[in-house]
């Protein structure tokens, strides 16, 4: 695994949370708990990316996720290119090289990528210039670390501890790397009673999310949850989607107000968005007293703010001089 952090142990890159320790998340945490405004207070201003240039490459689709990277950093100061790569030059041949060296030949401080192929974020990594950074805003299946850190961030808000919490992620938990990336983080911050909940076919593998306890029945899964977590049926990452019948995955995954009394009475619901309203969540349910899913939205935009501020504070550092 590459570093992502700098000799001096700041955060230089943020292509997964696989290797940063509680402390660092903690400091993150806590730096977006400092930019967090809810809904009617003005939005954080600062100048912390004064001069900084994002370049946000977006090869999936996405609207939260790109829409808050882009807030971030215009919230703290930077200026902001948004690529909308699907019909952009990856398309028309150019290669990912030569995108990376164009866009570093203006000024680009920061990227920020989205893409369904693995391996994306490293080999950016691999090839930036020595001043630059790279955060992932979804890589494959496999890793979305700010939607674990502002899962962790919304738990945290409630909760005020991790352990001894007992967390459920109910649906396509195989082809989710929201569900990989905030096991990470609930790991690393002290979580061990972690459910995973699906048909068998959408469990993951049997050698990923060691330690967590696997159901088939999500009325087992949920008994005495403190949190149930929510996911979309990932139709884009499966072979065939032939096989997906919405309306018994809903009556038989699907989170009603009914299964959601087997949780406990202070549970928090969550979802990473876009959410199935009627498959895998109930409209009222997603809606509902327990349900944070907008507080995940708005903890979204504190977090990408708290990552692009801890790494353009390295960058002072890596920058040649005038
Ligand atoms: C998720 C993603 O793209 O990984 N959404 C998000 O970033 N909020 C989950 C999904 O697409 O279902």
């Amino acid at each position: 695994m590459r570093s992502q952090l700098d000799g001096a142990g700041g955060l230089r890159h943020l292509a997964t949370l696989d290797g940063l320790g509680r402390d660092m998340l903690v400091a993150i945490l806590d730096r977006a708990e400092s930019y967090r405004r809810f809904p009617g207070q003005p939005a954080y201003e600062g100048r912390e990316l004064a001069g900084v240039t994002v370049s946000n490459l977006f090869f999936e689709p996405s609207t939260r996720t790109r829409a808050s990277f882009d807030l971030a950093a215009r919230r703290l100061g930077a200026h902001v290119l948004n690529l909308d790569m699907q019909s952009s030059s990856r398309v028309k041949g150019e290669t990912m090289l030569d995108t990376l060296y164009t866009l570093e030949a203006m000024n680009t401080d920061i990227f920020v990528i989205r893409d369904s192929e693995p391996g994306m974020p490293d080999f950016l990594i691999d090839h930036v210039a020595p001043h630059v950074s790279v955060i992932s805003a979804g890589e494959a299946h496999l890793s979305h670390p700010t939607q674990g850190l502002l899962d962790v961030l919304t738990i945290r808000a409630h909760k005020r501890r991790f352990a001894g919490l007992k967390v459920a992620i109910v649906g396509d938990i195989r082809h989710s790397r929201v569900a990989r990336s905030t096991a990470r983080a609930l790991g690393t911050l002290g979580t061990s009673d972690l459910r995973l909940v699906a048909p068998a076919a959408l469990l993951p593998e049997e050698a990923e999310f060691a330690g967590a306890q696997r159901f088939t029945r999500i009325e087992d899964g949920i008994a005495g949850a403190d949190v149930v977590m929510m996911l979309r049926i990932q139709k884009e990452r499966m072979a065939s989607s032939a096989a997906l019948d919405e309306a018994a995955y809903f009556r038989e995954y699907g989170l009603n107000g009914e299964r959601l009394r087997l949780a406990s009475p202070s549970v928090l619901v969550m979802h990473p968005g876009p959410m199935n309203r009627g498959v895998e969540i109930a409209s009222d349910v997603a809606d509902g007293p327990r349900s944070v899913i907008r507080e995940q939205v708005n903890n979204g935009v504190a977090v990408r703010m708290a990552i692009l501020a801890a790494i353009a504070a390295t960058l002072t550092r890596r920058r040649k001089p005038l």
